[in-house]
């Protein structure tokens, strides 16, 4: 898979990119991230990207000529793959979504700056909109890197472990369930017994039982959508009986 970032602060990404797993994973060639400084494609002498808003008021918008010639000449005329705004007034990112855009070979990201962009940006060359959440940020750097992320680790053999994308929180609809590692006592907390059993039966069970709880306890919104079996309803119903 491919990542085409645009941006005019390429080099912020660059640090998170050639860290750990996302950096592993470009060396085994199983994605490529490829970082355009918007401001190459701004033809006039000083390079503007930005200028004052038709109508007035404060604040200066990212122009559109740069912004249509950079990702054309990257992506083709018209592109040839997403092109992705990100923007807090897009579709609210989610696992979900992260697995919808890891099915595609190659992804455009547009991470604006400054108070706005030209709105034939957002209507003539960008096919979806993204939000990482229902706050403000400076720039869409940050939630850049959060999708490439969330889905380069969704790629075959990017993580060691190649079940554990199914076994994420959210990846079921229901938050993970709690982990240990050794010691099994640690300054007089001990790692609950059942999982020092070695009973697999009784672990898995324990398993979707603290996942179930957590998800009752912290987000219970997720329940509506989770796939639950009878036996799950019943341990949630007790659950909220034992409640009250
Ligand atoms: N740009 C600024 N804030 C943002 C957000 N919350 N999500 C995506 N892009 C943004």
């Amino acid at each position: 898979m491919r990542f085409d970032v645009f941006t005019l602060i390429p080099e912020s990404l660059e640090p998170y990119l050639n860290s750990s797993i996302l950096k592993r994973a470009a060396e085994r060639n199983l994605v490529e991230f490829h970082l355009h400084n918007i401001r190459d494609w701004a033809i006039d002498k000083h390079h503007v990207t930005d200028d004052i808003p038709y109508g007035g008021g404060g604040g200066m918008v990212m122009k559109p000529d740069p912004m249509f010639n950079a990702v054309e000449e990257v992506t083709g005329t018209p592109p040839t793959c997403p092109v992705v705004l990100l923007t807090p007034q897009g579709r609210l990112f989610s696992q979900a979504v992260a697995h919808e855009l890891a099915a595609y070979p190659r992804i455009a990201l547009i991470a604006g700056r400054y108070e706005g962009l030209d709105e034939r940006v957002r209507q003539h060359l960008v096919t979806d909109e993204i939000s990482i959440g229902d706050y403000v940020l400076t720039g869409g750097e940050l939630p850049a890197l959060v999708l490439i992320d969330a889905i380069t680790r969704l790629l075959p053999d990017v993580l060691g472990d190649p079940d554990a994308p199914q076994k994420d929180s959210h990846a079921e609809g229901l938050l993970e369930h709690p982990h240990y590692t050794r010691p099994a006592e640690f300054r007089g907390w001990d790692v609950p017994d059942v999982l020092r059993s070695g009973d697999h039966a009784r672990v898995n069970r324990w398993r979707r039982e603290q996942s179930l709880l957590r998800t009752l306890q912290r987000r219970p919104d997720m329940l509506e959508s989770a796939t639950l079996t009878d036996e799950d309803r019943k341990f949630l119903k007790d659950q909220l009986d034992v409640e009250g």
